[in-house]
């Protein structure tokens, strides 16, 4: 979807577009008027996208997980900061919201020993050839124990890590043997060729509905990476993730606040009203949902988990409140400055008693 890619884009990577296809654009017209000209090519395709079929013809990517080092990258820092919370760095059964264009980072937590993994998707991106070769890169990323690819490369990519040499404190020289063993390796590999067959260590389930697809108290650590803000129910999929995980499992979340290209500046999506919200959305599967933090702290708490990670990325607002449509004039100057978090729960203590 174009405005996915191009938030994709300035959110997950340093790509810089090539400097001639860029130059008119830059000589020629005014900031101003690039400005309008993006918001009538927002606007335009939006509608275009009440045309059945046009949404599908313009999807050209979700983010990422299209390389392997960005698989990489995201599924190591999840695990090295579920080591920082003092969570399980081993999981068995993980469950991965939004994987997008590939599997790769389920591919990832395979790889580095977990057994069985659970993708859920809204719209099929993944294909078998793509996850194919990303695994193969993903294995020789973890047989080198390749340091975590930072911010140098990815400088967008959440959550920052203070230290990106390769974990061997948690995936050390046995864990790793017995994860890179060939009839392992194999196994992972015919999964995702068959990732239907009832051997499959792989459950794709794009588009998924309802919570009963993953049996209850059955998986160790869901995660996701830049998908919370696209979920449209999230009260729905917070009560999903309670229902799946087992009383010592937790949940790993990146979430993304920030606008998307929907607006110039990173807040700007708080100043649509409904109306012209909805009409930005046209009828994309998935856009954002315009929910700020406290929404999703306040669903997790009254979901009944407690929050053991909470690292904020701070950016500057250039509005204040009463700048913004009516219904985010209530935002807490938190919510205003929040640009993306890192997020860790597990299933408070008084329920699991
Ligand atoms: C910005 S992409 C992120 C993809 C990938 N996680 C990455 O890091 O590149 C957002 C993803 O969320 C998915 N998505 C949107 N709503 C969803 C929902 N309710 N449940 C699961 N996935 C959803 C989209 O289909 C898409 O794959």
């Amino acid at each position: 979807m174009s405005y996915t890619t191009a938030a994709a884009t300035s959110r997950h990577s340093n790509k810089i577009p090539p400097r001639n296809s860029i130059k008119c654009w830059n000589n020629q017209i005014h900031p101003q008027e690039k400005q309008t000209i993006m918001s009538f090519k927002r606007t335009l395709y939006a509608i275009a996208t009440f045309i059945p079929g046009v949404s599908r013809l313009r999807a050209k990517g979700t983010g990422g997980t299209d390389s392997a080092r960005y698989c990489y990258s995201v599924w190591l820092r999840h695990l090295v900061m579920a080591r920082k919370s003092g969570l399980n760095t081993a999981p068995k059964v993980v469950a991965e919201l939004g994987p997008g264009d590939s599997i790769g980072i389920g591919l990832a937590a395979l790889i580095s020993g977990c057994a069985e993994y659970y993708a859920l998707d809204i719209v099929e991106h993944a294909d078998v050839r793509r996850n194919v070769k990303i695994f193969d890169e993903l294995v020789a990323l973890f047989a080198k124990e390749s340091p975590i690819p930072g911010e140098d490369e990815w400088p967008k990519v959440r959550p920052k890590l203070t230290d990106y040499r390769f974990p061997s404190d948690i995936l050390d020289k046995d864990r790793l043997r017995l994860a890179l063993e060939p009839r392992r390796i194999d196994r992972i590999r015919r999964s995702i060729l068959n990732y239907r067959s009832p051997d499959s260590v792989i459950s794709y389930q794009a588009p998924w509905h309802e919570a009963d697809i993953i049996k209850q108290g059955s998986v160790d650590m869901i995660y996701s990476q830049a998908v919370l803000e696209h979920v449209d129910d999230l009260r729905k999929t917070y009560h999903a993730m309670y229902e799946w995980l087992n009383q010592s499992g937790y949940i790993s979340h990146t979430i993304d606040f920030k606008c998307h290209g929907t607006a110039d500046e990173w807040n700007g999506h708080w100043r649509y009203s409904g109306f012209v919200w909805a009409i930005m959305r046209g009828k994309r599967a998935y856009f954002i949902n315009r929910e700020p933090l406290s929404t999703h702290l306040g669903m997790l708490q009254q979901q009944g988990f407690t929050i053991v990670c909470n690292t904020r990325t701070i950016s500057e607002s250039r509005y204040s409140s009463d700048q913004l449509a009516p219904k985010f004039r209530t935002l807490s100057g938190d919510d205003l400055v929040t640009s993306d978090t890192f997020i860790q729960g597990v299933k408070s203590v008084t329920d699991a008693a």
